[in-house]
């Protein structure tokens, strides 16, 4: 089993961005969370972040036939991205959307996802502890 975790834009900054919103732990540890989990769970995890939108949509077109699932916080482009969108809708994996902060709670224009409605799931609100709930949904969802 091999589940991808995608982050988008900015989320290499976790941890000194403002962490009042997104909390403190830096990617890096969320990444780490995740392998160790992954390795309990008997999943291997790839993670993967990009500030780029055409390398998110490279990153997910290679998923295409090599993963068993897709984690995927694409941050800002969540708002925004009809390209990643239409890069998800290659894959017949099942897709988690996640965010860190509950994103209905604020700005209006956080509010659109244009990923929700293709995603199997959506998680937000629950900070760095989301991901590795989403790990575990999907490994519960793939056995
Ligand atoms: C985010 C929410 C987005 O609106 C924002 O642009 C991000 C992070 C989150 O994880 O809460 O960069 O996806």
């Amino acid at each position: 089993m091999k589940v991808l975790v995608i982050h988008g834009p900015n989320l290499n900054m976790l941890g000194r961005r403002e962490p009042e919103i997104y909390g403190k732990a830096t990617l890096a540890e969320i990444n780490a969370q995740l392998e160790s989990l992954g390795t309990s769970l008997g999943i291997r995890v790839e993670t993967f972040q990009s500030n780029h939108e055409g390398a998110i949509v490279d990153k997910i077109q290679q998923a295409f036939g090599n993963c068993n699932g897709v984690i995927i916080n694409p941050a800002a482009y969540t708002h925004t991205s009809v390209a990643i969108r239409d890069a998800l809708l290659l894959l017949d994996v099942p897709i988690i959307e996640i965010h860190l902060s509950n994103i209905y709670k604020r700005e209006a224009f956080r509010h659109k996802s244009l990923i929700s409605d293709i995603a199997t799931a959506q998680l937000a609100g629950f900070g760095a502890m989301g991901y590795q709930m989403a790990l575990e949904a999907m490994s519960r969802m793939l056995r």
